[in-house]
């Protein structure tokens, strides 16, 4: 096992070569995309996951065991010469007897700030970068008068645990203030109130960050939702250029601030008047970088072993437009079967579809099974070929 680094400045000393064994806490399909290419660079992984053949453990080591066993962390520290995770909700116990046995270079601090909405919050304001009107709930009184102060439609929070819109709701009207204090204050996490902000679109940079602090960042990405759930990305992203390298700039300065070590997506809305307002962070490779694959020079997978591994960063450019459709569980057996045969109506839009699959066993409803990259001469014919194999309709 490595020693554990002292400081910053031993970390960017030693670059971590190819040959090294990166462990990762979380077996999903980020941890799987980290891996295909970190082994492609000459890396080696070992998994912690709960689920026996994880989409990681299907292609690397697994022990398979709880996320807050701590023999099992302890395991993975022993095997592992350099650990990251890929989702957030690290156990604190867990996150620091890692840090203590083996080398977590994006380190525990990171985890503890963009776990909780309003540390993550505080932090994103401290560097300077604005996020919407917000106020910490611990009542209904003071939801009451949160709601009075920001205005209605508000979106109420819980800090800790959301994702893909769970843990939130959007009050609308004053009478749906206590049923929605009531449901999300069972769920006994601390609340948030936010300002429901009217935006054009959302955007997502991510940047990454070495620990000697060099950056750089992905082209932004314009997403849509669809049930709280990421549908679409699109780049380059439909807005102006000048906004665009400002989201780049705030996501960057974001990243510098929080001191952050591998990859940091920020996710933003932006407003009619070109306004950006910071949504979210996520410390760890994202959805909406999955275009990365093959439309950029360097995958955003790659960029975070390279970071993790303080290597050279690789350029981002992007190569081609394209547009990222998600595969939920819903749609997996259509887009398959499209995939058994000749794709004429992506000949004739002149786009190549990229299908990426997770190797999840259960195909449940809104799960995310896979993605594909479609990439194309212009974003609307990719956005024409979603429209047109009618997998992705809502009815
Ligand atoms: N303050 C807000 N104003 C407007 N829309 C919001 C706001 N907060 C969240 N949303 C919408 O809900 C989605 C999910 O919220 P987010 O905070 O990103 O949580 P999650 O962890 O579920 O991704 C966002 O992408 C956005 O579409
Ligand atoms: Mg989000």
């Amino acid at each position: 096992m490595r020693q554990p680094y002292q400081n910053e400045q031993t970390a960017a000393a030693k670059p971590l070569l190819p040959g090294t064994t990166i462990g990762v806490l979380g077996g999903g399909q980020l941890g799987r995309m980290i891996a295909l290419e970190g082994v492609r660079m000459g890396y080696s992984f070992v998994t912690l996951d709960p689920a026996p053949q994880s989409p990681l453990g299907q292609i690397a080591e697994q022990i398979t065991a709880a996320y807050d066993d701590v023999e099992a962390a302890r395991q993975l520290a022993e095997k592992a010469d350099v650990i990251t995770y890929e989702f957030e909700n690290v156990d604190a116990n867990v996150a620091a007897l890692l840090e203590e046995q083996s080398y977590v270079p994006q380190g525990s601090r990171l985890l503890y700030t963009t776990q909780h909405r309003l540390r993550e919050k505080a932090a994103i304001e401290a560097a300077g970068v604005p996020v919407a009107p917000y106020r910490q709930i611990r009542s209904l009184e003071e939801l009451t008068s949160a709601a009075a102060e920001l205005g209605l439609p508000c979106v109420l929070k819980t800090a800790t645990g959301g994702y893909d819109g769970k843990g939130q709701a959007v009050i609308r009207r004053e009478e749906e203030l206590a049923a929605a204090y009531d449901t999300l204050a069972s769920t006994g996490a601390e609340l948030v109130l936010e300002k429901f902000v009217k935006f054009a679109c959302e955007i997502s940079v991510i940047a990454a960050r070495t620990p000697s602090g060099r950056i750089k960042s992905f082209p932004p990405a314009e997403n849509v939702h669809v049930n709280n759930i990421l549908h679409l990305s699109i780049v380059p992203a439909r807005v102006p250029d000048e906004v665009l390298k400002r989201a780049t700039e705030l996501a960057e300065r974001v990243a510098a601030g929080l001191n952050a070590v591998g990859l940091l997506a920020v996710e933003m809305f932006v407003t009619e008047e070109g306004e950006l307002y910071v949504n979210e962070l996520a410390p760890r490779p994202h959805n909406s970088g999955h275009y990365t694959m093959e439309a950029c020079t360097t995958s955003q997978f790659e960029q975070h072993v390279r970071a993790i591994c303080d290597l050279p960063l690789g350029e981002t450019t992007l190569l081609t437009p394209v547009v990222m459709v998600n595969v939920l569980g819903q749609h997996l057996e259509e887009v398959i079967g499209r995939f058994g045969q000749p794709d004429e109506l992506a000949e004739d839009l002149g786009i190549v579809p990229k299908l990426h699959l997770y190797g999840k066993s259960e195909a449940k409803v809104n799960r995310k099974m896979g993605h594909i990259n479609l990439l194309c001469a212009d974003v609307q014919s990719g956005l024409d070929w979603v429209e047109k194999t009618k997998i992705w309709r809502q009815d």
